[in-house]
């Protein structure tokens, strides 16, 4: 099945029925190709292997686009006035979970995946604004660009993709149905190993 799948089985629900829930592996927070080499290196791909991201790349992934960095909350990207107003979804086979930075963790939000489009890749990052946030697109782009470097330090395919929501809607109304009240999609990075 998938190769995360041992990872996100492991998480259940509390007894209290809290939502099901996953620790991730640490983020590296070292290592990696040096950054000008990544960015020469950085581009978008729409052919993914089947398999999907290590539980280790999805967390670096994350954490690359919404992780924090230091020791007061503050993030791997910056915000307008640190208003930090940006959540982090991944869309993967098995559902749709929401990325806790803080205890770099998984919380599922969804038992089944979104439909296609927003499937095309074996890991799709969801950004979510809020609706009257006139800042949400720029925290959505960056952190979608620095989840991209990432993918290119790490040699993994991606690309981000503004289209894809509208088309998800129509195949289910309710594809998004679980954003809180008064956010909505904005841009995702759709990621995964090269294909052969
Ligand atoms: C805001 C934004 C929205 C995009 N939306 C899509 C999209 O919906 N579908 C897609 O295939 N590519 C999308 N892309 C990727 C662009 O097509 C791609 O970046 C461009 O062709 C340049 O290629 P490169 O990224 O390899 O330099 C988007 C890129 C950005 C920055």
């Amino acid at each position: 099945m998938l190769a995360c799948s041992a990872m996100l089985a492991a998480g259940a629900a509390g007894a209290s029925g809290s939502p099901e829930s996953v620790q991730l592996p640490a983020a590296q927070k070292s290592g990696g190709m040096p950054l000008m080499e990544a960015l020469s290196k950085r581009h978008s791909s729409r052919s993914f292997s089947p398999g999907d991201l290590s539980p280790q790349e999805l967390s670096n992934l994350l954490w690359a686009a919404w992780g924090v960095n230091r020791a007061d909350g503050r993030r791997t990207i910056p915000t307008a006035m640190n208003y930090q107003e940006l959540q982090v979804y991944v869309n993967r086979r098995d559902g749709v979970w929401r990325y806790e930075a803080r205890s770099e963790r998984l919380v599922r939000v969804a038992d089944r995946a979104l439909p296609a489009p927003m499937n095309d890749a074996p890991d799709v990052l969801i950004f979510a604004i809020l609706d009257h946030q006139e800042y949400g697109p720029y925290h959505a782009g960056l952190a979608a660009r620095s989840a991209g470097l990432y993918c290119a330090s790490a040699k993994l395919a991606c690309v981000v993709r503004a289209s894809p929501v509208k088309a998800a809607e129509k195949a289910d109304p309710n594809a998004f149905g679980f954003l809180p009240k008064g956010w909505k999609p904005s841009l995702r990075l759709h990621a995964g190993h090269p294909a052969k």
